[in-house]
C-alpha cells in the first residue's frame, strides 16, 4: 500500500460494511460467548496470564489450569517474588515451559523497572519477554481498550473467508489481512456509537465500555466456534450474509501428524515408610522442557519384546507420542496400582528380575541426573506434562504411600 488507507477504505475495497459487520458480530457474541474465566476479569495481570497461556494451548486446557495458577499467584508482585521452580510447578501440564519462564522474567522486570505497572499499549507490551505482536494486541485491547486488531489463526481465517481472498504466506498478504481486520475494528473506547451497539438487539442493549477488546474477543470466538477450519457452521454464522465465500470454503489440508514411539521406566522403591520414584532431571540446556523432571527415558531397543505396564498417547503440536511405561517386577504395581494398570490398554507387567536389572542398566547413569524422589514431593516438582499424566494415571501422585510388594 503506497498511502496508508483508512479502515473504511480497506473495508470498502472488499465490499464489507464494517458497521453492519460489527453490529451483527457483537450481538451474536453477547448471546453466545463461552463463559471463560479470563472474560470475567478486567485485571490486566490476569488477562496477560490468560493470553500467554492461550498462545499455544487449547482453551479447554487453559481453563483447567488458569484458576489454580492465579490462586497460587494472585498478583503480578506475587508472581515476581516466586522462584522459577514454583512458577514451573504451577505451569506443569500446560507445556511450552519457556512461556512460564518468560512470564516470570517479565513480572520481575515490571516490578523492578516499572513499579509493578504493566504497560498499557501494544507497542510497549511488545518490549516485554514472551509478548509478540498478537499477544500484545490482545492484552492492549482487552485490558486497556486500545483500538488494535488481534490477528491469530482464527481471525485470519475469518477475514480470508469473509473477503474471499486466498491465503498466501507472504508478508504482503499477512499485512493485508491485518489491515482488513483493523478496518473492521471499532477504533477505541467509545468509538462504537451507542446506536451501533444497541441496535444489535437482545443483550446488545448493554453499554459497551471496551468496544475494541470485545470486538477482538468476538472475532476469536467466531473463528473458534463457527468459522471452523474444515467444517464451518455457515448456517449459524451471524455475518453469513456479508461473507464472500459462504459455503465455498476450500478445505484446508490438515497438518501432517507424526507418530513417535517412546519408552520410559517407572521404578519405585521403599525407604522406611516412604515410597520413592526414580526421576530424571532434564538438562538445563535442553531445547525443550529444560531442567524439568521426567521418568527416565529408555531406548526402544532395550524394551523390545517386553510388555509395558501402561501405554499412553500424548499429543504435542503435530506429534503423537506413543509412550510405553515399563515397571520393574520388584517395583511392580501393588494392589493400589494394579486396577489402574489392568484397566488401561496395557496389561499388568510380568517381568523377571533379570529384566528389571536390564531395564535399570538401560538408563545410562553418566551425563544424566537421576534422583530418587519421595512420592509425597511429586506435587511440588516441575514435572513434564506427560510425566504428571503417567504418575496420575498410575495413581502414584495421589497415593504417596503405595504398599510395594517386598
Ligand atoms: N485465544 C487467544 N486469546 C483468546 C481469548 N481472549 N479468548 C478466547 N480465545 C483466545
Amino acid at each position: 500500500m503506497k498511502r496508508s488507507e483508512s479502515g473504511d477504505e480497506v473495508a470498502a475495497r472488499n465490499e464489507i460494511n464494517p458497521a453492519a459487520f460489527r453490529r451483527r458480530l457483537l450481538a451474536w457474541y453477547r448471546g453466545n460467548a463461552r463463559a471463560l474465566p479470563w472474560r470475567e476479569t478486567s485485571d490486566p495481570y490476569k488477562i496477560w496470564v490468560a493470553e500467554v497461556m492461550l498462545q499455544q494451548t487449547r482453551v479447554a486446557a487453559v481453563t483447567e489450569h488458569y484458576n489454580e495458577f492465579l490462586r497460587r499467584f494472585p498478583t503480578l508482585v506475587s508472581l515476581a517474588l516466586a522462584s522459577e521452580l514454583e512458577v514451573l510447578v504451577a505451569w506443569s501440564g500446560l507445556g511450552y515451559y519457556s512461556r512460564a519462564r518468560l512470564l516470570h522474567r517479565a513480572a520481575q522486570f515490571i516490578v523492578t523497572e516499572r513499579r509493578g505497572s504493566l504497560p498499557a499499549s501494544a507497542a510497549e507490551l511488545r518490549t516485554l519477554p514472551g509478548i509478540g505482536e498478537y499477544t500484545a494486541a490482545a492484552i492492549a485491547s482487552i485490558a486497556f481498550g486500545e483500538g488494535v486488531a488481534v490477528v491469530d489463526g482464527n481471525v485470519e481465517r475469518v477475514v480470508l473467508r469473509l473477503t474471499g481472498r486466498s491465503s498466501e504466506n507472504t508478508a504482503a498478504a499477512r499485512g493485508l489481512v491485518r489491515a482488513q481486520a483493523q478496518a473492521l475494528l471499532p477504533q477505541a473506547r467509545g468509538t462504537v456509537s451507542r446506536r451501533e451497539v444497541q441496535s444489535g438487539g437482545g443483550a446488545g442493549a448493554q453499554h459497551c465500555d471496551n468496544p475494541a477488546g470485545e470486538h477482538n474477543q468476538a472475532m476469536m470466538e467466531l473463528g473458534a466456534m463457527v468459522c471452523l477450519p474444515r467444517a464451518p457452521r455457515c448456517s449459524e454464522c451471524p455475518v453469513n450474509s456479508l461473507c464472500r465465500t459462504r459455503g465455498e470454503h476450500p478445505t484446508l489440508p490438515r497438518a501432517a501428524q507424526r507418530s513417535q514411539p517412546v519408552a520410559c521406566l517407572l521404578d519405585l522403591r521403599k525407604r522406611g515408610p516412604a515410597t520413592e520414584v526414580l526421576l530424571e532431571r532434564r538438562s538445563a540446556d535442553a531445547r525443550v522442557m529444560p531442567a524439568m523432571y521426567e521418568l527416565p527415558p529408555l531406548p526402544l531397543e532395550a524394551v523390545e519384546g517386553l510388555e509395558p505396564a501402561l501405554r499412553i498417547r500424548h499429543a504435542i503440536t503435530n506429534t503423537n507420542y506413543y509412550m510405553q511405561v515399563f515397571s520393574s517386577r520388584r517395583t511392580a504395581p501393588a494392589a493400589s496400582l494394579a486396577p489402574a494398570i489392568s484397566a488401561g490398554p496395557g496389561r499388568a507387567v510380568k517381568q523377571t528380575g533379570a529384566t528389571v536389572r536390564a531395564l535399570r542398566s538401560a538408563v545410562p547413569a553418566e551425563s544424566r541426573e537421576l534422583h530418587w524422589t519421595r512420592t509425597t514431593r511429586l506435587a511440588g516438582l516441575p514435572l513434564t506434562g506427560l510425566t504428571r499424566k503417567i504418575l496420575q494415571r498410575l495413581k502414584v501422585m495421589e497415593n504417596p504411600r503405595i504398599a510395594l510388594p517386598e
